[in-house]
């Protein structure tokens, strides 16, 4: 049967049938199921963006991240958390944190869920006087119960990663754990149905 004549037939949601929505379950299954690979070109492709004004490209940036997380202890998911924390940069410059956060919601614990979703404030801390910001930002969430863990991350794992001469492993050394994560079944699907 060819991929065309696989398709439903319907026009508006409403007027499919069982048959319909048991064919789409089917292909959305094996679609899902490449969600690890997908992820792994996500954080490959950060290498062409356009943020060139650093000692290193986006990629280097996240494996230096992440290998300093792993090397440092910390647990598979985080690890994996730090490797995606800037996939965001290129379709939400502003927002970056969001787009991870909601990449990741799914499938890992709230805790790394908020520290990525709001490590781009805590960030500010390290630079923003040199950008006419305050690096004081991240005092609205002072007395968060993940307010220390976040700016635990910035430090250790994210605004010290501009290091050209770190030796960081290579990406293909995190497709493991990025399928281990990102293969597994929703953790909390009920939130990530919902944002
Ligand atoms: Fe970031
Ligand atoms: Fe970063």
């Amino acid at each position: 049967m060819s991929g065309h004549t696989a398709r439903a037939t319907f026009t508006r949601m409403q007027d499919g049938g069982p048959d319909d929505y048991a064919r789409i379950d089917v292909i959305d299954a094996g679609y899902f199921s490449e969600l690890p690979g997908r992820i792994m070109a996500a954080v490959a492709g950060l290498a062409s963006e356009g943020l060139g004004g650093y000692a290193v490209d986006r990629t280097q940036h996240s494996l230096q991240s992440a290998t300093r997380a792993l090397r440092a202890g910390e647990e598979t998911d985080y690890v994996v958390a730090a490797l995606v924390h800037d996939i965001g940069d290129s379709l939400a410059p502003f927002s970056h944190g969001r787009l991870a956060g909601s990449v990741l919601k799914p499938f890992v614990s709230p805790r790394i869920t908020w520290i990525v979703e709001h490590h781009p404030v805590f960030q500010m801390y390290f630079y923003a006087p040199h950008m006419g910001g305050t690096r004081d930002a991240r005092e609205r969430y002072r007395g968060h119960e993940w307010f220390d863990d976040t700016a635990y991350f910035c430090e250790h794992y994210d605004e010290n990663c501009f290091d050209p001469n770190y030796a960081s492993l290579p990406l293909e050394y995190f497709a493991p754990l990025v399928q281990e994560v990102f293969g597994r079944s929703p953790l909390f699907p009920e939130t990530a149905a919902v944002v």
